[in-house]
């Protein structure tokens, strides 16, 4: 670029049809000759293979749709010193207001449905750019690729990429699953920017069996998904926040079971502790003793089902109780 920039002061017409014009023949041509007369493919490598550059397409932008005419850019008036910007950047240093960068774009990618709550969505109110997201000179834009998607997410979003690390995760790390399986970057109707207009349907999408109906259905899990689960990842198996029994007891009150200092495996359990009637365990209890509710699966260790269930029974076992 340097060279022909250098060139083009001496010979800038001819140049700029030799050189610019020939590797610009995937561009509109005529609209971007001014440009390509200095920026060529030095500048901009990759620009010949990307979406925007395929003069095949009637819908293909020229370099001023997105930068502006940039008349004082492309011909320097005389007596000014320093090259004046063209009228639209993107780059960091850009000193063109976000909302008139990310207009240039949407004047052809607001029809689409998938960018229609653009306006309002968290990415604008955050003052994200598109070109935050994007590359658009070259054909191998990150964020759209699958299996590079989620390191671009992840510079801003350090807490997703801290919980995707833990233990039970969605198969993001493995490159099986992407954000935007869950996500609409662009703009929901949901929460969070799920891609569905609520995480339960977004979470059905995949989960199907999760939906129901239920003969009993259990209220958090018709409700939000997220009550239980973190989707990001968690140090507890099946993505849970947090393990039973605490999990359930957030909203539920414990069974009235075991007494004193009555932990598994300690006084109390099998052997009468001192200040206690009777061992939390005994030939005649019920089963809903310290051992069933603090060992193993804790409360899902009788209450299985706890998505819903179908038991037919009416009574036996109770079926609205989720045992199975
Ligand atoms: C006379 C040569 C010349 C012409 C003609 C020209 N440019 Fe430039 N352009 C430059 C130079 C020099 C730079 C600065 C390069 C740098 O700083 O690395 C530049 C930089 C740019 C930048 C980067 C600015 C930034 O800060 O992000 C864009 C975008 C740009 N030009 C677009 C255009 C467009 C669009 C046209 C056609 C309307 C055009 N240029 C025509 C010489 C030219
Ligand atoms: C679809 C919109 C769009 C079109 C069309 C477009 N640009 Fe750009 N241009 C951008 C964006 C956005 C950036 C910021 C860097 C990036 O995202 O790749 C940029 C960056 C640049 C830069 C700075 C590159 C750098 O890395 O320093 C130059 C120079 C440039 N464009 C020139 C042109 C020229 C010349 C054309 C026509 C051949 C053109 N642009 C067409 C959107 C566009
Ligand atoms: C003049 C209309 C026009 C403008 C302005 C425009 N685009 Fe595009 N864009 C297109 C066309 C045409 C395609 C390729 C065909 C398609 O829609 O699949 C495309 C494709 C894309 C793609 C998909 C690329 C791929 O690899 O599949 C992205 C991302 C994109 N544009 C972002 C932007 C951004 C960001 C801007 C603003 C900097 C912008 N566009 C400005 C017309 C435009
Ligand atoms: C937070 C990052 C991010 C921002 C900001 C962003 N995008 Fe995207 N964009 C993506 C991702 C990821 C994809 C691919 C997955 C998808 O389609 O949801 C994509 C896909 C696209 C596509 C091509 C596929 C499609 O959806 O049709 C276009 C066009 C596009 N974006 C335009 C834009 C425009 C215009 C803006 C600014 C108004 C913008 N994007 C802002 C991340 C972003
Ligand atoms: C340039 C930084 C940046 C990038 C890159 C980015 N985001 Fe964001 N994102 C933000 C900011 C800032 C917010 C709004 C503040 C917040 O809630 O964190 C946000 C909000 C969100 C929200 C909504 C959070 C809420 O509380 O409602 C989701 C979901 C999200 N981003 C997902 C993504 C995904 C998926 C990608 C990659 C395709 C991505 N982001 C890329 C900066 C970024
Ligand atoms: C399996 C679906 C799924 C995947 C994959 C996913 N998310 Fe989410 N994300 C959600 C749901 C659902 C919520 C809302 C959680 C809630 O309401 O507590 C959410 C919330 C968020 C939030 C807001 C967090 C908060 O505490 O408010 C951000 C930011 C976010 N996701 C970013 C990402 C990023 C970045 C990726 C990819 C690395 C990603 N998500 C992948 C489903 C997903
Ligand atoms: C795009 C498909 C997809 C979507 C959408 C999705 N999941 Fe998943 N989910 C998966 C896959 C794939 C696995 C891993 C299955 C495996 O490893 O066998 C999984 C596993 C799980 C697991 C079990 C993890 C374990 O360790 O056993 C839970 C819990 C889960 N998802 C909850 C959710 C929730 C909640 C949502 C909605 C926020 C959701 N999923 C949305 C595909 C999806
Ligand atoms: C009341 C808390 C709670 C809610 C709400 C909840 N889950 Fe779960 N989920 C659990 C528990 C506990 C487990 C572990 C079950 C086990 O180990 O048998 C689990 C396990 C899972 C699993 C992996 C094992 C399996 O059964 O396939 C998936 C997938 C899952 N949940 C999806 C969902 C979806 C989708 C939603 C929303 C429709 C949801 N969960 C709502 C508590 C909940
Ligand atoms: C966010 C609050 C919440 C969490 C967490 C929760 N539940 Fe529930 N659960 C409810 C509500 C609300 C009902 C319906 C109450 C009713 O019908 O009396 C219910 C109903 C039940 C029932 C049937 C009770 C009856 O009388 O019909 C059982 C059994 C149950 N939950 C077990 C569990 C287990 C086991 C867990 C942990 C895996 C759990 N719940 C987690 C809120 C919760
Ligand atoms: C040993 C099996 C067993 C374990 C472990 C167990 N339950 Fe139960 N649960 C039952 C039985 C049996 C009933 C039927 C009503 C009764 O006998 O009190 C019941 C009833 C319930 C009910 C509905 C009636 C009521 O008492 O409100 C809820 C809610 C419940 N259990 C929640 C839990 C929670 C939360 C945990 C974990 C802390 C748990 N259960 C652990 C067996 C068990």
């Amino acid at each position: 670029m340097r060279i022909k920039r250098a060139m083009a002061i001496v010979a800038l017409g001819l140049l700029g049809l030799c050189g610019g014009m020939a590797w610009a023949a995937n561009v509109d041509a005529a609209a971007s000759a001014e440009c390509t007369k200095c920026h060529d493919e030095e500048d901009l490598p990759a620009w010949q293979r990307s979406a925007h550059a395929q003069a095949s397409d009637p819908r293909t932008p020229t370099c001023v749709t997105c930068h502006g005419a940039s008349t004082g850019h492309a011909h320097k008036p005389a007596g000014v010193k320093e090259q004046p910007r063209p009228d639209r950047t993107f780059k960091k240093n850009s000193t063109t207001p976000i909302a008139e960068r990310n207009a240039a774009c949407l004047t052809c990618h607001q029809k689409d449905a998938k960018r229609a709550m653009w306006g309002g969505s968290q990415h604008q109110s955050a003052d994200l750019a598109c070109s935050s997201c994007h590359r658009i000179h070259t054909n191998n834009d990150q964020v759209m690729a699958r299996a590079t998607q989620v390191d671009v997410c992840v510079t801003c979003h350090k807490e997703q990429r801290a919980q995707l690390a833990k233990p039970s995760h969605h198969p993001l790390p493995e490159g099986k699953m992407t954000c935007t399986d869950c996500h609409n970057v662009h703009g929901s109707a949901g929460p969070k920017l799920v891609k569905r207009d609520s995480t339960n349907a977004t979470c059905y999408a995949c989960h199907a069996e999760k939906r129901g109906p239920f003969v009993n259905g259990h209220e958090p899990v018709q409700e939000d998904c997220a009550i239980c689960h973190n989707p990001h990842g968690s140090t507890v198996e099946a993505m849970l926040k947090t393990r039973a029994p605490m999990l359930c007891q957030q909203c539920h009150t414990p069974h009235v079971a075991g007494g004193v200092g009555a932990v598994g495996g300690q006084p109390g359990v099998f052997q009468r502790a001192p200040g206690q009637l009777a061992p939390a365990v005994t030939g005649t209890s019920s089963g809903k003793n310290v051992v069933n509710l603090w060992q193993g699966r804790s409360c899902l260790n009788c209450h299985t089902q706890v998505h819903g269930s179908n038991n037919p029974s009416a009574t036996n076992p109770t079926p609205r109780l989720f045992f199975r």
